[in-house]
Order: structure tokens, then C-alpha cells, then sequence
């Protein structure tokens, strides 16, 4: 240690309290993927105060396993303790966000997520000595379901009430009767959620990753909307079409490709004269010194986990990052030959943006 720093003990003490709760915090992601899996949050929903002899009775769990959980739960906030009863109750607005999966702010998904990406934890250490990448393909399964169920709620809440509204024309086009591909689609949540909102329109996923594609097929069978969604294995770069869709979209995924310019060049040569591309991305400023709050630490996090290292997978390897900001992006998009971009809307979490030809 260089002997000449010294150490402002109140600094230190702020410093060390912020760890230990960041510590806390970091085991919690596991909690909060049991009391998901294990159906815990979903039994105190509305159950009132509770005891962990009821909770585990009710959910087919073990006692002690689950009054440990509960103490865990209760130190972080998740659920209230009356040391009176020695009950424990899960708040209404506790329960909205944990045990109500199609609610606009489920955050468990977000948690598995979380969880499935520290499983890269030694892979990517060597990816840094080495520069490598890993691809999206060779994360945990988990990381797949995780995404969806975190991106999901948040689609839910904008993109059919406002996202598509705030581009130009697309939504009376949608309502007519359009040809949509919804690239780098995952499982495939953009899409069915676009097809139940537009049913004289049709719909094409393609994401490079069979594992999701054949989830995404699965979950349109289920919500009754295969009849004008198909989804097919092909890359940004590699989807057939030739000026023939009115919209394409890109849901959080540019930023992960090796040739997002490639990419950007691919998109215009499917889209129709008038056509659209909407880009929605993680929310961020165009300087770093911007991003530094809760939001920005969450994404240059997954992005060092899972982003950049994806984008590195694959050729050209850009590496945008899930911060790129909108200059970059635009830039990113420019040079593929769009020659109008906008910025349509935003929310905390994302931005949207319009590309047209
Ligand atoms: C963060 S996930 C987003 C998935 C989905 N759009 C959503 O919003 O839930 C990024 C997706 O991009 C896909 N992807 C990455 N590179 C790709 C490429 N070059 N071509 C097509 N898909 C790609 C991954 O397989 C993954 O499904």
C-alpha cells in the first residue's frame, strides 16, 4: 500500500457499509430466485401475516429453510417482521413487483437474470487476460429465461401503449395490416406481445440462437398467436428479405452484435422505402460521468458480463457496450445508409429510437 495515502476513517466506515450492503444485496439475487421458483412470494401475496410453519405449508417447503428465508427477507426490506406475532407479511406494493409475473415491474426475472450471468464468472476472467469473446449462446440457460422475464413487464408497460405510437405512422400501418421482423427477438416476448396487439399484421422473429427460437415458437403456440408469428434461426446480418417489411425491430440487442454497422446495412436492404426501424436500448447518457447512478451500474455491469463479450464473439467484434449512448448508436446507424434518426421516446430503463432510409 502506498504509505503516503491516508486512510479518513468516516471514509472508509461509508465505504464499508455500502460494500456490506452490496454484499447483502448480492446473495439476496439467489433468495429472490427461490422465493420465485418455489412459489413463496406467491403465496404471501394477499395472505396477510404469516407464519413460516403456513408459508411452508402452503408451498410444500421445509419450516426452517423457509423461516431462515423469511429473516433473510425481512433484513433487506422484501417483507415486514412483527416481532409481537412473529409474523411476516409480504406489502401489496412488495407483492405487485415480486409475484406478478405479466405486471409492468416483475423483478424477479431481473434477479435470475442476474444470478444465471455470475455462472460466466470464471470464463470471463480469462476472457479479459485473453480479449476474447463468449458469445450470448454460451451463457447459462437460466440467463435466456431471465432476460425475458426481466424485458418482458417492461414491454408490457410501453410498447404497444407508447413506443409504437411515437413513431411515425407505424402504428396505423400495424393496425391495416404490416410485414414486421423483429430481430435478435430471444424468446420471443417483443414479438407475441405485437401480434396479440395487431392481428391483421404478420410477424417473423429471427434471433441466431435455435435454443430461443424454438422457445419463442413454443410460447406463440400458447398465447394463440402462431397463426401470424413465425420465428426462424438467422443472424442481423443474414435474415432473408428484400424490401419488403413496413417495420423492423431490433429489441435490445444492436449493441450486442459483433457488426452492428453490418447490421444497420442488412436492415435497410430488407425494409421497404417507407419501412421503419425501431431501436430500443438500454437508457444512457452519451458520457460516462452521466451514467454513474443505480440504472447505468446495472447495465455497464451485465454489459462487462454479457454485452461486450458478446459483441466480441462475433465478427468485426464493435463492442458497443449497453451504454453506448444515443450519438454512438446514431453514428452506428448513419453509416449503414439511414439518413433520418430520432430519438421517439424513452423510460428510465430504455430509449427508443426511429431510423427511417
Ligand atoms: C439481450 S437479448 C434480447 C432478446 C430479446 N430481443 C428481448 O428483448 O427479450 C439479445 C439477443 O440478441 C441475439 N443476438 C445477438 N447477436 C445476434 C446476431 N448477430 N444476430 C441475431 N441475433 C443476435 C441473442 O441471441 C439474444 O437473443
Amino acid at each position: 500500500m502506498n504509505g503516503t495515502a491516508e486512510i479518513d476513517m468516516a471514509k472508509l466506515n461509508e465505504f464499508i457499509g455500502k460494500a456490506v450492503t452490496d454484499l447483502g444485496a448480492t446473495f439476496n439475487a439467489g433468495l429472490v430466485v427461490i422465493g420465485d421458483k418455489l412459489g413463496l412470494y406467491k403465496a404471501m401475496a394477499g395472505a396477510g401475516p404469516i407464519t413460516p410453519a403456513e408459508l411452508a405449508s402452503r408451498t410444500a417447503t421445509d419450516e426452517r429453510y423457509v423461516r431462515e428465508w423469511l429473516s433473510a427477507q425481512a433484513t433487506g426490506g422484501y417483507v415486514t417482521y412483527d416481532p409481537a406475532t412473529q409474523r411476516f407479511e409480504l406489502p401489496p406494493e412488495q407483492a405487485f413487483a415480486l409475484a406478478n409475473p405479466d405486471g409492468p415491474v416483475f423483478f424477479p426475472g431481473a434477479m435470475q437474470l442476474a444470478l444465471a450471468t455470475l455462472k460466466a464468472e470464471p470464463r470471463i476472467i480469462e476472457r479479459f487476460k485473453t480479449g476474447e469473446g463468449l458469445g450470448w449462446h454460451e451463457h447459462d440457460p437460466e440467463l435466456f429465461q431471465g432476460t425475458e422475464r426481466f424485458f418482458r413487464p417492461n414491454y408490457i408497460g410501453n410498447l404497444v401503449s407508447n413506443w409504437i405510437p411515437a413513431l411515425e405512422g407505424v402504428e396505423h400501418k400495424l393496425k391495416l395490416g404490416a410485414k414486421v421482423a423483429d430481430v435478435g427477438c430471444g424468446h420471443g416476448a417483443s414479438t407475441i406481445l405485437m401480434a396479440t396487439a395487431f392481428p391483421k399484421s404478420q410477424f417473423v422473429g429471427f434471433d441466431y440462437h435455435p435454443a430461443s427460437i424454438e422457445y419463442a415458437r413454443r410460447a406463440a403456440a400458447d398465447a394463440g398467436v402462431a397463426d401470424r408469428v413465425t420465428f426462424e434461426v438467422a443472424a442481423a446480418k443474414e435474415y432473408p428479405g428484400n424490401a419488403e417489411y413496413d417495420l423492423v425491430t431490433f429489441f435490445d440487442c444492436l449493441h450486442d452484435m459483433g457488426d452492428p454497422v453490418g447490421a444497420s446495412a442488412h436492415v435497410l436492404r430488407t425494409l421497404k422505402k417507407d419501412g421503419t426501424w425501431m431501436i430500443v436500448e438500454p437508457f444512457a447518457s452519451d458520457k460516462l460521468e452521466e451514467n454513474l447512478n443505480p440504472v447505468g451500474r446495472v447495465y455497464y455491469s451485465a454489459s462487462t458480463m454479457i454485452c461486450t463479450p458478446a459483441s466480441k464473439s462475433q465478427e468485426v467484434g464493435l463492442a458497443l457496450g449497453a451504454q453506448a449512448g444515443e450519438a454512438r448508436l446514431r453514428d452506428v446507424v448513419t453509416k449503414g445508409g439511414f439518413t433520418r434518426v430520432r430519438r421517439a421516446a424513452e423510460t428510465p430503463f430504455n430509449m427508443v429510437l426511429e431510423a427511417r432510409p
